[in-house]
């Protein structure tokens, strides 16, 4: 791979990976040459899937889109990732004031530690109301999570409860 190559993560916990998340990946798909989708831990959230899990949802559901790809980073800083990876970008999605706040102080933190960029996409209108945490509590109660998250994610989530 040339040097010249414009890479950007996509960054996120992607517990599940939801239409929203997919929309912004393939945005950021878009804008840049190499996206890496990267799994990180977010120490403010408890998991429902193993990283494992994740990826492997994420590895599934973008099977065959090229330019993309799915790593798991663990509980390493994201500005070390973006470092290693040699990303000056990181691309997230906003889907009002909620997020750009909760997004913001994370953006300015990650420049003062690198300069790594954020960019931010305005979220698709339709899949506003799409977040891991609602998709996961409809689901937990019984709900039908269809149309929010890709199928096998669905289908995986039904799993789950069951087990
Ligand atoms: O999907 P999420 O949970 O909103 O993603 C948040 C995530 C994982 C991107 C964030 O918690 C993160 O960057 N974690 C890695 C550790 C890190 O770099 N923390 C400092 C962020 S300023």
């Amino acid at each position: 791979m040339s040097d010249s190559r414009r890479v950007c993560v996509c960054p996120g916990s992607y517990d599940p990976v939801t239409l929203g998340h997919l929309d912004v990946i393939e945005r950021a798909a878009a804008m840049f040459d190499d996206v890496v989708v990267a799994v990180l831990h977010n120490p403010d959230k408890r998991g429902t899937f193993t990283a494992a899990e994740r990826v492997e949802l994420l590895r599934h559901v973008l099977e065959g889109r090229e330019r993309v790809r799915v790593v798991e980073f663990g509980g390493r800083l994201l500005v070390d990732v973006c470092r290693e990876l040699g990303a000056a970008h990181v691309v997230k999605g906003l889907r009002g004031g909620a997020d750009f706040d909760y997004e913001l102080p994370m953006a300015l933190m990650n420049r003062h530690l690198t300069g790594v960029e954020t960019v931010f996409v305005a979220a698709d209108p339709r899949l506003a109301h799409v977040s891991s945490s609602l998709v996961r509590q409809v689901n937990a109660y019984g709900g039908d999570v269809s149309g929010l998250v890709p199928d096998v994610v669905r289908d995986a989530l039904v799993a789950h409860r069951r087990a």
